[in-house]
C-alpha cells in the first residue's frame, strides 16, 4: 500500500510505468499477514477504522441506492460477492463476510492466496469461502450475472489506465440485475496521478478515477472519503458504481 512518501514520478503517464511482474516479485517478498497487505500499517489503528468505515459506507449506499439494498435484503438469494486483489482475504474476513453468503476471491499472489482459507477458517467463516482465483485482475473474466457485489480496495493502481476499463467493464457484466461495485482506493491530494517504483503501482487522483469510470460505462452513485486514518497516508475515497446499462436493460 502506497505512502505519500515512496511516489516516484516520472516522464509520460505514470500508468506506462507498470510492470505487473515487479509487482508480483515485491508482493511475494511481503509478508502473509495484514501488516503485510497494509504496508507496515497491521498494528495502527488503520484496520479497525478501515473496516468501520467500509461497513457505514456499505450501509449508507443501501439508504441511498434502493435496488442494492432490495437486494441485499433478500433472504431468498444466495448473495455472491468477489474480492479483487484481495491480498491474505482481510476484507472478506471482516467486511464481505458481513454481508454476502459466499465470496470469490481474487489474488495472485500464490503466499497471500493460500493464507485466504487460514484467515477465514480463524474467523469461523469458512464456509463462506468461494473460489479464490489465483491471476491478476487483467487475466480475471468473471462469469456473467453471478455477484450482488464487486470489491476492489487498494488494488486497482496495480492495473494500467486501459486494462482498468475493460476489467471494470467485465465487472459490470458479472453483477446481477441491482449489484453494485465498490471501489476503495488511495488518492492522490493533486490532480496528477503518481508511480510507485516500490509496487510497481499508481495512485491516481479522483478526477482519474472518475474519468477511468465513466469510460468503463460506470455510473457513480455514492462516494464518500474515508476519515480517521493515520497520519502520512494518502486520502482513501470509498465509490459505488452501477453500469450505466441498468437503466435501459
Ligand atoms: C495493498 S494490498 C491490498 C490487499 C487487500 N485488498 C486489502 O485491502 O487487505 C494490494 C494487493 O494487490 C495484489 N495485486 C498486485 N497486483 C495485482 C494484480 N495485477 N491483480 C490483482 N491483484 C494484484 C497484491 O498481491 C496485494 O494482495
Amino acid at each position: 500500500m502506497s505512502t505519500q512518501d515512496n511516489n516516484n514520478s516520472a516522464d509520460g503517464a505514470p500508468d506506462t510505468e507498470i510492470s505487473y511482474s515487479d509487482a508480483i516479485d515485491y508482493w511475494t517478498t511481503v509478508p502473509a499477514t495484514v501488516d503485510g497487505v497494509l504496508g507496515g500499517f497491521g498494528h495502527t489503528s488503520l484496520p479497525r477504522t478501515d473496516v468501520r468505515g467500509s461497513l457505514q459506507f456499505i450501509r449508507s449506499v443501501r439508504r441511498k441506492v434502493l435496488a442494492f439494498d432490495a437486494l441485499a435484503g433478500d433472504a431468498a438469494v444466495v448473495k455472491r460477492g468477489c474480492d479483487v486483489g484481495a491480498g491474505i482475504g482481510r476484507v472478506t474476513r471482516d467486511v464481505l463476510t458481513q454481508v454476502c453468503d459466499k465470496v470469490d476471491l481474487v489474488e495472485p499472489v500464490i503466499p497471500f492466496a493460500d493464507q485466504i482459507a487460514v484467515e477465514l477458517a480463524h474467523a469461523g467463516a469458512a464456509e463462506k469461502l468461494g473460489d479464490v482465483h489465483r491471476v491478476g485482475m487483467q487475466d480475471f473474466f468473471p462469469a456473467k450475472n453471478s455477484y450482488m457485489l464487486v470489491w476492489c480496495q487498494w488494488c486497482l493502481g496495480q492495473l494500467k489506465d486501459t486494462d482498468l476499463v475493460a476489467f471494470l467493464v467485465r465487472c459490470s457484466e458479472a453483477l446481477v440485475e441491482g449489484g453494485l461495485i465498490f471501489v476503495k482506493e488511495n488518492n492522490t491530494s493533486t490532480d496528477e496521478d503518481e508511480f510507485d517504483s516500490t509496487d510497481s503501482s499508481v495512485t491516481r487522483s479522483d478526477s482519474s478515477f472518475r474519468s477511468i469510470f465513466h469510460m468503463a460505462g460506470l455510473e457513480l452513485l455514492v462516494t464518500e472519503i474515508q476519515h480517521g486514518l493515520p497520519a502520512g497516508l494518502y486520502p482513501v475515497r470509498s465509490y459505488a458504481l452501477r453500469p450505466y446499462s441498468y437503466h435501459t436493460s
